[in-house]
């Protein structure tokens, strides 16, 4: 293995998209940020410096960071923020990792425009469990304000009203053509008779995702860089924060192919149906023929969506067993709720709130990390709730009296312990569907359905033979999805939406992991660079 050198220099850069102009937070300049690139078990060293006014954390979404917590990067999770001026040394090893996943700003909205791909490749002389692909290409998927993101989530909190919709979709940072702008959109360029593999990566903000290529079906190897058996399909769904490599054969003549990017919400609250239109062209087709053309699945295609995650298994082969928890020591019920709280100074007298068992979580203002392993008291508390307090019917209508709690309630397990947590979707204000992502840990997805949860019934249908593993999960609406954990890496984890606008509005929870009593099952000492509050 080796250790591979990065710096991230967070700096501003003027950037021109949709005909207008705005200042936005990047990495070295760029959007989307820089590729990282490393092979399984390397040692990844980053160091990030803040040359801008506002606070920075990048968190590495979906690296396990055995017992390096600490590098982890929620703000006031793991780590204080890295304030203007000061830098810090992300240190973390891809131990037992290939495939993509994501970096991002994990600090108010900044991940808008802080966020790039982490390429990990097999060890060397270890081949993939699929066909060698000829090429690979990135595809990072995002979304674009005209306005600055920092003042759109900033309104909405004081004013209690929900957050402005974003303007585009953007591929590899392009909204596509737009009448009127000289902007072009993304091409991905191919030639004909070659395979490639694409790993593309969902960092938008607030929206589910659909991709398609007009002609093209992909062949799905692998998600949330865990290695999945083969299938073949004409869409792919990916939430915020998931990652799915895909292989496409480029075997078509010459021509441009439409590649649409289109959301999803499975009850329509808000119409957000900005299409991003990008083009598979491959070569010898001039960049200005006519796309062969193909539609976007409806807003609300429940079916394709679960359709594409119903076929998601894991490879499950030798080299690559999936080792799903048996038995639960612990045995969790988590109701997944949006409401509205009171709030007099808030605009029409009330303002959107969300919670996990009726608890909406309070931020703390020192890092939950540093107060466990400092065991600094009055911090958190270790009490979050195992079940609702008052279980409902989900998909009913929701009860009158709920009344959400606030508080910084984090639930204890000790070293590997085994878990199960059914993600319970509910009917509430906003149904909207809800990638669930926990930090520090891989999960298996071991059940899912619609409707309420029914333990008797659903348990025995669970998947124990080849689930799948990933690291951010859909839960729909008024429907349930169970995933399964080992707790075998100690610290303080982050459990949480990744629709940004439901985590602001508290939509998250963390679990306290003990460390172990062998030699190799304990938290590492804190980094002497970790930033203060
Ligand atoms: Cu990608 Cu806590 O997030």
């Amino acid at each position: 293995s080796a250790v591979r050198h990065y710096k991230f220099n967070v700096v501003l850069k003027n950037v021109t998209k949709l005909c207008a102009t705005k200042s936005i937070v990047t990495v070295n300049g760029k959007f989307p940020g820089p590729t990282l690139y490393a092979r399984e078990d390397d040692n990844v060293l980053v160091r990030v410096i803040n040359n801008v006014q506002n606070n920075i954390t990048i968190h590495w979404h979906g690296v396990r960071q055995l017992r390096t917590g600490w590098s982890d990067g929620p703000a006031y999770i793991t780590q204080c923020p890295i304030q203007t001026g000061q830098s810090f040394l992300y240190n973390f090893t891809l131990t037992g990792q290939r495939g993509t996943l994501l970096w991002h700003a994990h600090i108010s909205w900044l991940r808008a425009t802080i966020h790039g791909a982490i390429v990990i490749l097999p060890k060397k002389r270890v081949p993939y469990p699929f066909p060698k692909p000829e090429k690979e290409k990135t595809i990072v998927l995002g979304e674009w304000w005209k306005t600055d993101v920092e003042t759109v989530i900033n309104r909405a909190m004081q004013t209690g009203l929900a957050p402005n919709l974003s303007d585009a979709h953007t591929v590899n940072g392009h909204p596509g053509p737009v009448p009127n702008c000289t902007s072009q959109g993304f091409s991905l360029k191919v030639e004909r008779g070659k395979t490639y593999l694409l790993r593309i990566v969902n960092a938008a903000v607030n929206d589910e995702l659909f991709l398609r290529i007009a002609g093209h079906n992909l062949t799905v190897v692998e998600v949330d860089a865990s290695y999945t058996k083969r299938f073949t399909t004409d869409t792919i769904f990916i939430g915020p924060g998931q990652t799915t490599n895909a292989l496409l054969t480029a075997n078509k003549n010459v021509g441009k192919y439409a590649i649409v990017v289109s959301p999803f919400m499975d009850t329509v609250v808000a119409v957000d149906n900005v299409t991003a239109l990008a083009f598979l062209r491959y070569k010898g087709t001039l960049a200005f023929s006519p796309p062969v053309l193909t539609n976007t699945p409806a807003i609300n295609a429940t079916p394709v969506a679960m359709n594409f995650m119903n076929n998601l298994r894991s490879l499950n082969s030798k080299e690559y067993p999936a080792k799903v928890p048996l038995d639960v020591d612990h045995s969790l019920f988590f109701a997944i709720g949006v409401g509205i709280n009171p709030c007099p100074t808030c605009v029409n007298g009330s303002k959107s709130v969300a919670d996990i068992n009726n608890v909406s979580f309070v931020m703390p203002t020192t890092a939950l990390l540093q107060a466990h392993y400092y065991n600094i008291s009055g911090v958190f508390t270790q009490d979050f709730p195992a079940n609702p307090p008052n279980p409902y019917n989900y998909t009913g209508n929701p009860p009158t009296n709920l009344q959400t709690t606030n508080g910084t309630r984090l639930y204890r397990l000790a070293y590997n312990d085994t878990v199960q947590v059914v993600l319970q979707g509910t009917s509430m204000i906003a149904p909207e569907s809800h990638p669930i992502h926990l930090h520090g840990y891989d999960f298996f997805v071991v059940g899912k359905g619609v409707g309420n949860f029914n333990a008797n019934k659903d348990t025995k249908n669970f998947n124990l033979v080849d689930p799948v593993a990933r690291n951010t999960i859909s839960v729909p609406t008024g429907g349930w999805t169970a995933i399964r954990f080992t707790a075998d890496n100690p610290g303080v984890w982050f459990l949480h939406c990744h629709l940004e606008v439901h985590t602001t509005w508290g939509l998250k929870m963390g679990f306290v992991v003990d460390n172990g009593k062998g030699p190799n099952e304990s938290l590492l000492p804190p980094p002497s660079d970790l930033p203060k509050c």
